[in-house]
């Protein structure tokens, strides 16, 4: 039997009248890479908050290895081996990319050697880069950061969410490719939220899909390429029918 990272459990998160999330069971074995898709506003990013300390859920429990951690602060998950990334880049623009791979790393703090600053950077390919200025770097590089901070508080679960988006189709490949190897070479578990269901469907092990703040299914690629309810809530509107059937071949492979 594999071990549990994440374990989520009747997970509820109420703004007002509004129910962003709700019921939403999950578990996450160590070492597992899952993909979390959805149309907006189904609550992707609202899930990453209630499970990395941003948001405190209304209801249900939050395990990181078997800890109970709902109701505790961002900086608590990261000690406890969560990083994550935000759909918005939060980066130091006015400083250089060694700095904040820098800031990442104190604030992670997780007594580890500082060999793993050089480390990391070198690992997202921005050694050339470490002296520019954050800000002035192109989106795909500023994503590129953005994963090198995760990786700096040295986590065992990494949250991404939409690091792929504004990228060109070529750029998409090369950041699933990374966040592959890096999986691989840090034994990282891995949660992706993503809208390019094409590369993320032939990369995860797992997709789980939120719709309206509910798990509307959770399996692997095939399974969840092949689901009418999927498909009539998401997919049909993500791509055209010729990818779809494209996808679904790709995937049942
Ligand atoms: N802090 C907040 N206050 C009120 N409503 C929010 C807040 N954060 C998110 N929401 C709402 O919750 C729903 C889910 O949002 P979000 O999790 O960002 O969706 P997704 O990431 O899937 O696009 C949306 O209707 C959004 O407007
Ligand atoms: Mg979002």
């Amino acid at each position: 039997m594999s071990t549990s990272m994440l374990s989520v459990r009747g997970l509820g998160m109420q703004f007002g009248g509004l129910k962003a999330l709700s019921d939403v069971t999950m578990e996450v074995a160590t070492g597992e890479f899952v993909g979390v898709i959805g149309p907006n506003g189904a609550g992707k990013t609202t899930f990453f908050h209630a499970i990395s300390g941003v948001h405190v859920p209304t209801s249900g429990t939050v395990r990181i290895r078997g800890q109970e951690m709902q109701g505790n602060s961002p900086d608590a998950f990261c000690r406890a081996g969560v990083a994550r990334t935000f759909q918005t880049p939060r980066i130091f623009g006015d400083m250089t990319v060694l700095e904040n791979v820098r800031f990442a790393f104190m604030f992670g703090n997780r007594g580890g050697d500082a060999a793993l600053v050089d480390k990391v950077i070198e690992e997202t390919h921005l050694s050339g880069l470490r002296g520019e200025t954050a800000g002035e770097l192109p989106p795909a590089r500023q994503r590129q950061l953005e994963i090198a901070m995760a990786l700096a508080t040295a986590p065992r679960l990494l949250l991404l969410d939409e690091v792929a988006a504004g990228l060109t189709e070529g750029e998409v490949e090369d950041v699933a490719r990374l966040i592959r190897r890096l999986r691989d070479t840090y034994g990282l578990t891995v949660v992706w939220i993503e809208h390019a269901v094409r590369t993320l469907m032939k990369t995860v092990d797992r997709v789980a899909v939120l719709n309206f703040g509910q798990l509307l299914a959770d399996g692997t690629p095939a399974q969840i390429a092949a689901d009418p309810k999927v498909i009539s809530a998401y997919l049909g509107d993500e791509v055209d029918d010729a990818d779809k059937a494209d996808k679904v071949d790709e995937v049942s492979q």
